[in-house]
């Protein structure tokens, strides 16, 4: 198993291109099921979720031509309607090809996926969803099994803001006969990054980035090409990395107008942060000021983030409070930054960090991907040597992470 050997205490400085979104490119390319057309995709991250869903895409039927940084999509002859148990488990967004492989070919075999590390995740909202709208759905030796000839526009209430639902749903009800109206939507930037994408293949989409999206279903999706949007995640934890190590980052190609919450919390922490056009650039002068955080669905703090933060707070001035409201066992990494000296106390949701002058190095494991980020961010501030171990959680959504952060003078190297 892979490890990552990091020798705390550079500062990091320089400059970093952000890389596509992986949490758009995934159900970006799942729409390209929609249609019998090429979609050309540029900007897709060089990480393993996305090889994975261009696997299980292929092993459909769909052809993939990739040039650097882009491929495209054409799923003009897709004869197996299913993603497999071995799939999903690895990569739980490969749930949205259940919504267009229904819409389009009227039947979708996909497997449930099971609990995972940060909480049981269940996907009832999308089965529900799709059942409104006239699909036959069971679920038969662990795979949904769902048919549908045409499926009808509805509306939809979300019980809970689920993105991969709002996500699911929406790729569904472009093809679907009617009008579908989706209340308590995901306004997430990913969301609107794949509705512009469809809206680009003829779907006729309305109110993204609110929590009312109508859809008017059309016949047929045509070809498209579309570039991903840069990775908000990606982008916040290189900011959090940066402050924590006392240095002067800029990133490239990234969108400060969707990252507001993270940036006004860096500058709470005593962070100095300029935005121009595709660039922001961080500068932190003295020792980070602990800040809370609540995690709510977008525009509030992300979740994704929630780790970092808290890796920077380890080491902050004075006491903050963590609190994760979206999912119910996100703090599998406080027992790692224990274990590098962090003090740190959780009740249920909630987690009470006093910050330390100094994290020491010790080896620690990654649970899941957001969580491997946090233990990074905290050997890149230990004193002395860090091991962080099953780093194949971070290859997952991380574009060559230890080069960049290499590249920034971190001290990082992979362990074979
Ligand atoms: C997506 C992101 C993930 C992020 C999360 C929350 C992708 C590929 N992944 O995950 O990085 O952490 O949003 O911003 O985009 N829920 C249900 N029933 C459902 C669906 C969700 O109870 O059918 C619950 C979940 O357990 C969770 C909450 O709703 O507590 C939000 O989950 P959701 O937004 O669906 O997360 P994902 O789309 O899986």
């Amino acid at each position: 198993m892979q490890k990552l050997a990091i020798q705390g205490g550079a500062r990091l400085n320089g400059e970093v291109r952000i890389s596509g979104a992986k949490n758009a490119a995934l159900p970006i390319m799942c729409a390209s099921l929609l249609s019998a057309d090429d979609l050309y995709l540029s900007n897709l991250p060089d990480m393993h979720d996305v090889a994975t869903m261009e696997k299980l895409l292929q092993q459909m039927g769909v052809r993939i031509s990739t040039v650097a940084r882009g491929a495209t999509f054409n799923a003009g002859q897709v004869d197996k309607l299913e993603a497999p148990y071995d799939m999903v488990k690895t990569m739980r967004a490969a749930i949205l090809v259940l919504g267009p492989l229904l819409a389009r070919f009227g039947e979708a075999r996909v497997s449930l996926p099971g609990g995972c590390a940060i909480g049981s995740r269940p996907v009832d909202l999308h089965i529900k969803g799709l059942q409104a709208m006239g699909a036959e759905i069971h679920i038969e030796h662990g795979y949904i099994h769902a048919t549908a000839k045409r499926l009808k526009g509805a509306r939809i209430s979300f019980d809970l803001v689920s993105v991969t639902g709002t996500e699911n749903l929406m790729m569904a009800a472009a093809l679907a006969d009617g009008v579908t109206t989706l209340e308590n939507a995901a306004r997430e930037p990913e969301v609107v990054d794949l509705a512009n994408c469809l809206i680009a293949m003829g779907a006729k989409i309305s109110g993204v980035g609110s929590d009312t999206i109508t859809i008017q279903g059309v016949s047929s999706l045509h070809g498209a090409q579309y570039r991903v949007m840069p990775d908000r995640i990606e982008s916040g934890t290189f900011l959090v990395a940066a402050a924590a190590t006392g240095g002067k980052i800029t990133l490239s190609e990234a969108r400060a107008d969707i990252l507001e919450n993270v940036l006004d919390k860096l500058r709470e922490a005593g962070a100095s942060i300029v935005v121009s056009d595709s660039h922001i650039t961080l500068e932190m002068l003295r020792r980070p000021k602990a800040v809370n955080v609540r995690t709510a669905p977008y525009p509030a703090f992300p979740t994704d983030m929630q780790a970092q933060f808290m890796a920077l707070n380890t080491i902050a001035e004075g006491s903050s409070v963590v609190v994760e409201t979206i999912f119910e066992n996100r703090f599998m990494h406080v027992q790692e930054l224990r274990r590098l000296g962090a003090q740190i106390e959780v009740e249920g949701n909630t987690a009470i960090i006093k910050g330390c002058a100094q994290l020491e190095g010790a080896t620690i494991m990654a649970t899941d991907l957001r969580a491997s980020a946090c233990l990074v961010i905290a050997g890149l501030v230990a004193q002395g040597e860090t091991i962080v171990d099953r780093i194949y959680h971070l290859d997952r959504g991380y574009e060559h992470i230890e080069a960049k952060l290499s590249a920034l003078g971190a001290q990082i190297r992979r362990l074979k």
